[in-house]
């Protein structure tokens, strides 16, 4: 295809940044139908030298729309506008985010994402296409062994490809008969609180720390100790002072949630060597370890324990999208058994054919490019909300720089409520969370979590964050 290189140049005056101006340009010609589904659009070297750009510039560009689905890099054979994007190209207003009036599949039911909602993945990138052919074709196949009762443990052909990927990308090595398929994270707290603990049982919970996860062990009936976190992850040391015979300690080591730091090692080491003298057990939250942005991903807690202390929990909530509500506990190898055993008295965690549609994405190499591509779609979206933060609010809130995750924290200046303005940033449809919230005790230092993914563009985040500076005045 000839392509009218003008309609590219972008305008070095106006406009933003350049990457964003090219960016759009090409969903634009896509949208306007200037750009068919399989035209093929020029090498990024060539494009750089046409329109005298730095060659990272168009790449960037490039980057971005090919996380969203608009452009398809086949390496040698070149770059493709996506074959599929057919009804795109007939109805532009989709090219700018607005969600389609009924999505094809059941999952119209859900809720729009509300903004800066946290822990949802990219709802619009989500390749909804591939994952509607494997889960058809799994209800077509439908075999005798999917129509019977379950195995509450999980199907099998998932637990052997989730231990396949942990071997992998988490350095986990473990058999598919220590991996239990369950109903969302709180699944696998309460597999292992019925298997491994008694109502009664004391333990370590991070503070600041994920309030829904606080509350099922609680429901569960185990009491739970506050431990600090400082810029070393859990304060291992004041957990030994406080609660030293506690039976079990839940930790976010890859990335605490919310405030984002990575378990030292010293602290990894220490954790362990009191799980072992007491023999307690840790359960690892590796929540969202798959997104990280700069160095390199750290080894999982699970893979230095040498003592079988463990359980690793992990989910497919981020990876894939929360309304599967699949994740799963990986057990040391001893405590297997005792795990199926208790595994065999819970629900279990629901429909076969969506468990089979979840291995068919892994097996297929579907799950490991859509990470690669969420992972390079998040680092420019993070890009977006910061830069709208820093330009709407300047100093009156301070983001935390992250490794990883896909929401960020700002802190407050001054002495400011975090839940006064999160309250009334919610009361405006902003989906804010207080960091106090997170909270068991008392701290004076506030501030809002704000979820990323599904900011479109440099501008969407502007406009979000005019909206919260708005409540943001009005808090009293
Ligand atoms: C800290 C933390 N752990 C675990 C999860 C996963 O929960 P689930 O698998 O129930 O969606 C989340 C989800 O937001 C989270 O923030």
């Amino acid at each position: 295809m000839a392509m009218d290189l003008r309609h590219l140049r972008p305008d070095r005056n106006h406009g933003g940044p350049i990457y964003l101006q090219l960016y759009r340009r090409y969903r634009d010609a896509i949208a306007a139908g200037k750009l068919r589904p399989g035209d093929r659009v020029p090498a990024v070297r060539s494009l750089a030298s046409e329109l005298n750009l730095a060659r990272g510039t168009v790449e960037l560009a490039y980057q971005m729309l090919a996380s969203e689905g608009y452009l398809l890099a086949r390496g040698p054979a070149g770059t493709f506008v996506s074959p599929g994007l057919e009804p795109l190209a007939q109805t532009p207003r989709a090219a700018r985010g607005a969600r389609p009036a009924a999505a094809p599949t059941g999952m119209a039911a859900v809720p729009a994402p509300r903004p800066f909602q946290l822990g949802l993945p990219a709802l619009d990138a989500f390749p909804r296409k591939t994952w509607v052919r494997l889960a058809g074709r799994t209800l077509r196949s439908l075999g005798m062994a999917a129509m019977v009762h379950p195995d509450p443990a999980g199907y099998e052909p998932l637990r052997r490809s989730i231990a396949a990927y942990l071997g992998i990308s988490r350095g986990i090595a473990c058999t598919p008969a220590q991996v239990f398929v369950t109903n969302g994270y709180r699944g696998a707290l309460q597999l292992a609180c019925r298997a491994l603990l008694e109502p009664g049982d004391e333990g370590w919970y991070e503070d600041p720390g994920y309030p829904y996860a606080r509350r099922l062990l609680e429901d569960e009936g185990m009491r739970l100790a506050p431990v600090a976190v400082d810029e070393e992850g859990l304060d291992v040391g004041q957990g030994i002072r406080r609660a030293a015979r506690a039976r079990f300690a839940v930790v976010t080591p890859t990335h605490q949630s919310p405030l984002g730091m990575a378990l030292s090692l010293p602290r990894r080491l220490e954790l362990l060597e009191w799980a072992g003298r007491s023999a307690a057990w840790i359960v690892e939250d590796d929540y969202d370890s798959e997104f990280r942005y700069h160095g390199r991903p750290l080894p999982a807690l699970k893979s230095l324990d040498a003592q079988g202390r463990v359980l690793y929990a992990g989910t497919f909530s981020k990876a894939l999208f929360p309304g599967l509500r699949l994740a799963y506990l990986v057990a040391p190898q001893a405590q297997a058994a005792r795990l199926q055993e208790a595994a065999q008295r819970l629900p279990g965690p629901g429909a076969v054919p969506l468990q089979a549609a979840v291995a068919d994405f892994m097996d297929q190499g579907h799950f490991a490019r859509h990470l690669r591509r969420m992972r390079a779609l998040y680092a420019v979206r993070r890009g977006f909300l910061v830069d709208a933060l820093d330009a709407v609010f300047g100093g009156r809130l301070h983001v935390q720089p992250q490794a990883g995750g896909i929401h960020v924290l700002a802190h407050l200046a001054g002495r400011r409520s975090d839940r006064a303005i999160a309250a009334e940033a919610r009361a405006r449809g902003l989906a804010v969370q207080a960091l106090s919230d997170w909270r068991i005790r008392k701290s004076a230092a506030g501030g809002l979590l704000l979820g990323f993914a599904n900011l479109q563009s440099a501008d969407e985040a502007r406009a979000q964050a005019e909206r919260l500076r708005a409540a943001f005045d009005a808090a009293r």
